[in-house]
């Protein structure tokens, strides 16, 4: 059974630190690496923690003592990870349309680096040549992930190289001698089924035999977790077999040895984040039963941006009777949580944890409405330690420039 974080637990450091509040559980983000390692113990795979799901410094931390690498989407990112005391070596940069500086920068600290566009790869071949090893990052035009904002690999996609360029990356491989180390893809978020990460690597597989120095599949992230109780996450352990079949098949053809890589964000650390609020006002409206509480999209905007289930208990009355409400935040928009979800009866200053808010919820949070965002902490050896404390009307201030009357 995976560790979880009990209700007494929740409401004490709830009591502790006011609410709203994101609590994560290091152990828990330990037990899901340890369970991806098992998986694909039998090939040579590493596993590249994706930090834009949670990057609070602590965490990359965490990742980095129990032996987890990094995957960063912006050079801040980067930084934070370096800062966090991970080796360059330990670090990867994966590009979305980002300036050619930054990928000048990510060489200069000496990370690895995955290139999206042929007009960046160009630029990469005329300033750094063979001199530094380079991952392509492809769009193999595959429809996959739980919704379209999320999905990242089909055909009509903003990501990667479409794999139909691929006589120009090798033209630009050929004339500027660009050591290609890696080729990357990364086809979307919550994809359950196996047999598209299989897809996957075929078309990777079709495209080895042009680059002679080829080290690394990198196959990026988006193992599903389970959500809604009694969903199922993706199978790693059947995935683990999967690749071990299709690499040693691969190795049989080819003669070469290639190394995995993945870059999981919310296998790792989704289930890890309980996202405790406390209930505002309770109003009744027909057969409505609003329960209004101190948060809203600007804390949490899964449930908004793309109609996400978050699993949501009342850890201050369990044991009352379940009837339904209509979960809403105080922001001065439609902000829904939950409609007509049966949770046990709510009262005034009870508190609500929020489930799997772990990846993607404090992440991307903000000030709207001018509100503080929630404060984290993180429970490792059972000990609640604060990692990021409550904003103040300081902080949200610091960075306004104050023209004088
Ligand atoms: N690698 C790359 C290149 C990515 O773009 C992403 C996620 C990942 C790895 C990690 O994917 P994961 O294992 O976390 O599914 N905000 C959305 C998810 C956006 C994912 C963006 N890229 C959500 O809350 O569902």
């Amino acid at each position: 059974m995976p560790q979880v974080l009990s209700h007494q637990q929740l409401s004490e450091i709830a009591d502790e630190f006011g609410t709203p509040i994101y609590i994560y559980h290091a152990e828990r983000i330990t037990e899901q690496y340890n369970r991806l390692k098992s998986a694909f113990r039998k090939t040579d795979a590493s596993f590249f923690y994706a930090s834009k799901a949670l990057t609070n410094i602590n965490i990359l931390q965490h990742i980095r003592s129990i032996g987890c690498n990094v995957d960063c989407s912006s050079i801040n990112e980067v930084r934070l990870a370096l800062m966090a005391g991970f080796e360059p070596a330990r670090v990867l940069y994966t590009s979305n349309n980002i300036a050619f500086s930054e990928i000048a920068e990510a060489v200069s600290l000496g990370v690895h680096v995955n290139i999206d566009s042929l007009s960046n790869l160009q630029k990469f071949g005329e300033r750094f040549g063979h001199s530094y090893p380079v991952g392509i990052r492809l769009r193999p035009n595959i429809m996959a992930g739980g919704n379209l904002k999320i999905s990242t690999g089909h055909n009509k996609s903003k990501f990667g190289v479409p794999v139909e360029d691929i006589a120009q990356v090798l033209d630009l491989m050929k004339t500027y001698k660009l050591h290609v180390r890696t080729l990357h893809i990364h086809t979307g978020s919550e994809i359950k089924d196996v047999a598209v990460f299989a897809k996957g690597i075929e078309v990777l597989f079709e495209l080895i035999k042009h680059f002679s120095e080829l080290e690394i599949i990198d196959l990026g992230g988006g193992f599903k977790v389970p959500y809604v109780p009694g969903e199922e996450g993706t199978n790693v352990e059947l995935l683990g077999e999967k690749v071990k079949e299709e690499f040693d098949m691969m190795a049989k053809i080819y003669g070469r040895q290639l190394k995995v890589w993945f870059e999981p964000g919310k296998f790792l650390v989704s289930e890890a984040g309980y996202f405790v609020t406390k209930v505002q006002v309770l109003k009744r409206s027909g057969d409505i039963c609003f329960a209004g509480i101190d948060s809203g999209l600007n804390h949490l905007i899964r449930p908004m941006f793309y109609g996400s289930y978050h699993h949501i208990e009342n850890i201050s009355n369990a044991e009352g009777l379940s009837q339904p409400y209509h979960v809403v935040g105080n922001i001065c928009e439609t902000d829904t949580f939950a409609e007509d979800r049966l949770i046990a009866e709510i009262r005034e200053d009870d508190y609500l944890v929020f489930y799997n808010a772990g990846a993607y919820g404090f992440e991307m949070s903000s000030n709207y409405n001018a509100r503080f965002k929630p404060a984290e902490v993180l429970v490792k050896d059972n000990k609640a330690h604060l990692i990021r404390r409550r904003d103040t009307l300081e902080d949200m201030l610091a960075t306004h420039v104050i023209l004088k009357d």
